[in-house]
């Protein structure tokens, strides 16, 4: 079994990404640090407690993550994309359950050491943290996988930014210098990791799993929200999901191997470079990381499909 940590912000399609997880026969969920993004840190919590109470799986710890960006500025949020609660037009009937501190990232961490995977699919401001502090021991831990950035496509947040990057560009920017074992997979195919609502319908009616009630009605909110963004879209990207489909199918994903460097102020606030030329510069002393740039979208798809109904 893949051993998982994931920091999220549920978020729909972090929910929908923590589903996957939650139902695949291959992964353990072995924690799950809530952080603010799509919406508030303690928003993400109970969203959290909700997914996994629904799954019979409140054993799995909650962790709370962190709540603002490092310069502790105030988050912005997208209640608008994601719904009031995050989760479309559900409100969750869970109390703000409890929950442990972010040393038990520290524990997992020693615990299950490089046989500990860390999905990061929020604002990289608590996987930063682990950069920053020496006791976290980040480097014993397995690989990380961050949901993030936009190279040389347009960005979401802004023209030139993804939102997890924009929304703590101090963060990305430690992550990306620091990190020795990251792959980035960015809006360059999460954009285009669109589940036809058809077949969203499809999952949820004709299967009986533990998400079946709150499938289609978190998707047709979010869906809804991005075709007033993307005209005419079917759907819409499931961004979180990309990375646990292409942790297990690593086959239908195309990676590069680059140096990233993201800009943390100014007017390209946000952006995430790397040399994509076929013999790129290095520069010395800065960590290479993994970038996805392409993908297999209807093997994406079969496989969201195939456990989501498991
Ligand atoms: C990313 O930002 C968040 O809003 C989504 O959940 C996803 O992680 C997409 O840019
Ligand atoms: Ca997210």
């Amino acid at each position: 079994l893949r051993k998982v940590l994931i920091i999220a912000d549920p978020g729909v399609d972090d929910a929908f990404a923590i589903m996957y997880a939650l139902l695949h026969p291959e992964i353990e969920v072995v924690g799950i640090v809530a952080e603010y993004g799509n919406v508030s840190q303690e928003i993400a919590l109970r969203n959290t407690a909700y997914l996994l109470q629904l799954a019979n799986k409140s054993d799995i710890p909650m962790i709370k993550g962190a709540d603002k960006p490092l310069t502790g500025t105030n988050p912005e949020f997208f209640f608008d994309i994601h719904g009031a609660h995050g989760l479309g037009e559900i409100i969750p009937g869970v109390q703000t359950p409890d929950h442990e501190r972010f040393q038990r990232v520290y524990e997992l961490i020693h615990t299950y050491g490089k046989d500990l995977t860390i999905i990061n699919l929020s604002r990289l401001t608590s996987l930063a943290l682990t950069y920053i502090q020496s006791e976290s021991n980040i480097d014993k831990a397995g690989d990380v996988y961050v949901m993030g950035g936009a190279f040389f496509v347009p960005g979401n947040r802004t023209p030139i930014a993804e939102a997890n990057i924009y929304g703590d560009p101090q963060a990305a920017k430690i992550v990306a210098a620091h990190g020795e074992n990251v792959t980035f997979v960015p809006l360059n195919i999460s954009n285009r990791a669109v589940i036809p609502l058809d077949t969203i319908k499809k999952v949820a009616v004709e299967n009986d799993t533990p998400f079946s009630k709150i499938i289609y009605p978190i998707m047709d909110y979010y869906s809804n929200q991005y075709e007033s963004i993307i005209p005419g879209i079917d759907g819409a990207p499931l961004h979180d999901v990309t990375l646990f489909s292409y942790l297990m199918n690593p086959k239908d994903y195309k990676v590069v191997e680059r140096q990233v460097s993201v800009n943390a102020i100014g007017p390209s606030k946000g952006l995430t470079y790397a040399d994509f030329r076929p013999a790129p510069d290095f520069i010395e002393d800065y960590p290479m990381h993994n970038i996805i740039i392409d993908f297999n979208r209807e093997a994406f798809i079969k496989d969201f499909v195939r456990i989501m109904t498991s």
